[in-house]
């Protein structure tokens, strides 16, 4: 696979990956190709329902044609509700999440909690696809909740539907975050599916993205049986990107670079630790300004940026000593000084 083939997304993330994060994250790194919002819930109203109305979602705040957004939900009606809403904002796609593995939401059945009911996939898809229109579908999903062979059941309900895209983050929902993804599980199950097949799982680095890429595109694959119900088989060229690019938010223009064989004579940007300490502190305080900014200058904005350096904490020699300097913060003045004291005293690893 070349620079130019490989499709590269941000994988969503409730309370970090929101508006401004995605507008200040575009303006200071590149390789990111497609946008996800983090979930959408209760859209009750026909048009307008007050959750669509803010930044999150305004065409005016947000790039259409790169910004799919998604919703949590196993209500037809209110997928479609969510859609036709989308699609008069001039959004061409939504996505439906079935990964969240959270317990408040798997145990209603939302979320990864709906993988073990392929029945009641099956209808909420109908009823979903009778309506849609030219609205392209996506969903995100794991390997299941309870257990990995979950998605046995559920691969051809999805392949019975015209899909514009099936994500799957091949852990199960009672893992969480922890333990390993099993990229061997998901390569084993491309050949399966018909929709355009995104990985996303444990990108952490150039190295874990060509190790993953080479299990999932070099590896032997399984042989086709013939029988019609099987997808081609083809290259899978987008990946992606999660906790690996909160930590390290020069993870996809180094992936790209990397493929473009560019590593050394690196875009200047990016080459020396120096310049990307600039570059990160920069990132970091822009971010920052514009949160305040949209939050009328509220401390509220001190959560979504711990939550961040819980991540990015990981690039620093002593991410600890970094983490104890800004979990405990809670006045606007003490996080602006803890970030100065943070790049001036810190090294970068990256
Ligand atoms: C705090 C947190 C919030 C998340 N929010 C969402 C979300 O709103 N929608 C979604 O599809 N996935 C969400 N995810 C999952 C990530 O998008 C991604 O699938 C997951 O981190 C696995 O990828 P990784 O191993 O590369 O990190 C969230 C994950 C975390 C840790």
């Amino acid at each position: 696979m070349n620079a130019s083939s490989l499709i590269l997304s941000l994988g969503p993330f409730q309370g970090i990956t929101d508006a401004p994060f995605r507008n200040v994250f575009k303006r200071h790194f590149s390789g990111i190709d497609k946008f996800y919002t983090p979930f959408f819930t209760g859209i009750h109203k026909e048009e307008h329902a007050k959750n669509l109305q803010g930044e999150e979602i305004d065409p005016k705040c947000n790039d259409v044609e790169t910004l799919t957004p998604q919703i949590l939900s196993t209500d037809a009606d209110e997928i479609l509700r969510f859609a036709r809403q989308c699609q008069q904002l001039g959004y061409k796609e939504i996505n439906l999440n079935m990964g969240c593995p959270f317990p408040r939401v798997a145990n209603k059945k939302r979320g990864c909690g709906l993988l073990p009911y392929p029945e009641k996939v099956e209808a909420m898809f109908e009823a979903v696809f009778e309506q849609i229109g030219d609205m392209k579908f996506s969903v995100k999903c794991r390997l299941g909740y309870f257990s990995p062979d979950e998605i046995e059941a559920i691969l051809p309900i999805f392949n019975r539907f015209p899909l514009s895209e099936l994500i799957i983050h091949p852990r199960i929902g009672k893992q969480l975050y922890k333990s390993e993804a099993d990229v061997e599980r998901f390569k084993a199950l491309t050949p399966y599916i018909n929709a355009p097949l995104v990985y996303n799982g444990d990108i952490v680095s150039v190295e874990s993205y060509c190790r993953i890429n080479e299990i999932i595109n070099d590896g032997p694959s399984t042989p086709s049986t013939g029988s019609g119900t099987e997808g081609s088989g083809t290259l899978i060229n987008h990946f992606m990107l999660g906790r690996g690019i909160l930590a390290n938010p020069f993870l996809a223009e180094e992936i790209k670079n990397d493929l473009a064989d560019a590593r050394g004579v690196a875009d200047a940007r990016g080459a020396s630790l120096q310049g990307k300490t600039e570059r990160l502190h920069n990132f970091v305080l822009d971010l920052y300004e514009d949160r305040l900014h949209h939050a009328g200058g509220s401390p509220k904005v001190l959560g979504r940026m711990k939550e961040l350096w819980s991540y990015l904490m990981n690039d620093f020699e002593e991410p600890q000593a970094v983490w104890r300097k800004i979990k405990k913060i809670n006045a606007l003045k003490e996080y602006e000084e803890a970030v100065e004291e943070i790049f001036k005293n810190n090294n970068i690893i990256l």
